[in-house]
């Protein structure tokens, strides 16, 4: 099973257009989904979800959508954090909030605070985020926190200072909608992550589409930059460790 599962819901448009509907419709069916997709990484047992909600370059959009998305994260907040609260969930929202209402920014402090021990799930949605953004924000901290060092930094020194150092890398991406881009999303965290891209549409995404999506993850062999052979091998050693561990333990009885 993946422990990080990493979403960029895309086409909430195309399905409002597709029903004949305003694209404010397509966005208010994906926050639907975004529900059905909480429900289904508890029930699998996956610690953590980062879903990609709004990104740097979404201000670009006309401006009556942006209002009505802004809208839409304010009456979710208002709607979701308590029943996220009660249901063990942890809510972290990454992004350059400082371009966001204060309204926003208190709603979201306040519901980062209210679920910060909760384990079950460690749910993360970026908004106002993009990985350059993160890549430039980690090097200002980083740099921030050495006074006077030249060089000599470490990965681990950045990654550190990005917005998502609370959760391992992401095992699986993915993106509804067709496209098969990164748009800005984790650049850093997703060097290693298997990526899965479906033409589904984010508001018809539902437990069906995830279990898809995590059988594909399934099959897939991570390498990391080894080659297959060593991979087996390592896995035969691991057997075999378990084997005479587990004997060992039966001798000891004996
Ligand atoms: C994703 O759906 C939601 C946001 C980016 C906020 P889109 O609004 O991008 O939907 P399409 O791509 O136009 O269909
Ligand atoms: C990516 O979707 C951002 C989010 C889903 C929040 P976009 O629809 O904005 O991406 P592009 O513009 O097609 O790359
Ligand atoms: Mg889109």
């Amino acid at each position: 099973m993946p422990q990080h599962v990493a979403i960029i819901m895309d086409g909430n448009g195309r399905w409002a257009r597709r029903h004949l509907l305003p694209r404010a419709a397509g966005h208010k069916r994906g926050v639907e989904t975004v529900r059905t997709v909480i429900k289904a990484c508890i029930a699998r047992d996956i610690p953590y979800l980062t879903l990609f909600a709004f990104s740097s370059e979404n201000w670009r959009r006309p401006p009556e959508e942006i209002s009505f998305l802004m809208g839409l994260f304010v009456r979710a907040l208002e709607q979701e954090v308590d029943k996220l609260h009660n249901n063990g969930i942890c809510l972290r929202v990454i992004g350059d909030l400082s371009r966001f209402e204060t309204k926003l920014v208190n709603m979201i402090r306040r519901g980062e605070a209210l679920t910060a021990t909760n384990t079950r799930l460690n749910l993360t949605v970026a908004a106002n985020y993009g990985g350059r953004w993160d890549l430039l924000q980690a090097a200002e901290r980083m740099l921030a926190k050495h006074p006077g060092q030249q060089g000599g930094y470490t990965e681990a020194d950045l990654a550190e200072n990005l917005a998502m150092a609370h959760a391992p890398e992401p095992d699986l991406f993915i993106r509804t909608g067709g496209e098969q881009r990164l748009s800005n999303f984790m650049l850093w965290q997703l060097a290693y992550t298997e990526l899965y891209f479906t033409e589904k549409l984010w508001p018809e995404f539902d437990a069906t589409a995830l279990d898809e999506a995590i059988a594909s993850y399934r099959c897939r062999e991570r390498r990391f930059g080894r080659t297959s052979e060593q991979l087996l091998n390592e896995t035969q050693n691991a057997m075999t460790t378990q084997v005479v561990s587990q004997d060992s333990i039966i001798i000891s009885r004996l």
